[in-house]
């Protein structure tokens, strides 16, 4: 490739094959300064709708909007030149029908620039994934702790579980069967994401589902250390931001309160040395 050429961005199509290769790797992004960290690193960024949460104080994902979804879309879509952004469809932009799931994943498309779309759910929509991969929209779907349905669920329980087990399978399978190019399965058993991973010709995403899955991920600012409302058992820390953070507004608070900021070489001298005014 010449140093001219643009790099050919990433597709549903080529995650759809990476299935059984070497594990895909995939954290949110909200903001275009994180996704062009994300970038360097991963194969795809996510941008979920837990940006209610982590960044706009929300208690759950179910108030985000379509609006929400394009403003941080459109921002982790311009940080991105080699990952492939997936943006979330929020609560109550799809559900209704496989129509109105078309036109808000058209919007969301045509107004982010990503590629595809994620939606919650497996059995039950089912036939809108149909609907939208046969008209040109890629699906990633998302089953097992589906956190849309939090109210429903009774909480963010673990799913799939003794007799759930056989459910989440088939929620899988109808997803599969409906075109979606991939699958994020959160919060399942490990034993049960493994045979699902094993069935499925599509790539696993895991978020709480173990390790045998085709892909992990995870929420940006959970392993940053960033957002420190609650932290789910399948968050590994990777570095404590938010410590760092606090410590230096700490330090910038006393030195301001003891006039000791800004310093000289933070200001601007009356004359410049050497020069006449
Ligand atoms: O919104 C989100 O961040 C997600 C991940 C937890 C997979 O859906």
């Amino acid at each position: 490739m010449s140093a001219t050429s643009p790099v050919r961005p990433v597709l549903p199509p080529d995650i759809r094959a990476r299935k059984g290769q070497a594990p895909l790797v995939v954290l949110t992004a909200y903001t275009t300064p994180v996704a062009r960290l994300v970038d360097a690193h991963c194969d795809m960024a996510l941008v979920g709708d837990s940006v209610g949460m982590v960044l706009h104080g929300m208690p759950s994902t179910i108030g985000v909007t379509m609006e929400m979804m394009i403003l941080h879309g459109r921002s982790v879509v311009r940080g991105l030149q080699k990952a492939m952004a997936v943006i979330d469809m929020p609560f109550g932009s799809y559900e209704e029908s496989p129509q109105q799931a078309y036109r808000n994943a058209a919007r969301l498309m045509a107004e982010t620039g990503a590629p595809c779309v994620k939606l919650e759910g497996g059995v039950h929509m089912a036939e809108t994934i149909a609907f939208l991969t046969k008209r040109g929209i890629s699906v990633q779907a998302h089953i097992g702790l589906t956190p849309q349905s939090v109210n429903t669920l009774g909480g963010y329980k673990v799913v799939g579980r003794e007799g759930e087990a056989d459910g989440v399978m088939e929620d899988a399978l109808a997803i599969e069967a409906a075109g979606a190019f991939s699958v994020v399965l959160e919060k399942i058993p490990v034993g049960l994401a493994a045979r699902i991973t094993q069935r499925l010709s599509i790539p696993t995403i895991g978020i709480g589902a173990g390790v045998a899955c085709d892909g992990q991920v995870l929420v940006v600012d959970d392993m940053l250390g960033f957002f420190t409302e609650f932290r789910p058992k399948f968050v590994k820390r990777y570095a404590d931001l938010g410590g760092l953070a606090s410590d230096a507004i700490a330090e910038y608070a006393a030195e301001v309160r003891a006039r000791t900021f800004p310093a000289e070489e933070h200001s601007f001298a009356d004359v410049v040395k050497g020069k006449q005014p």
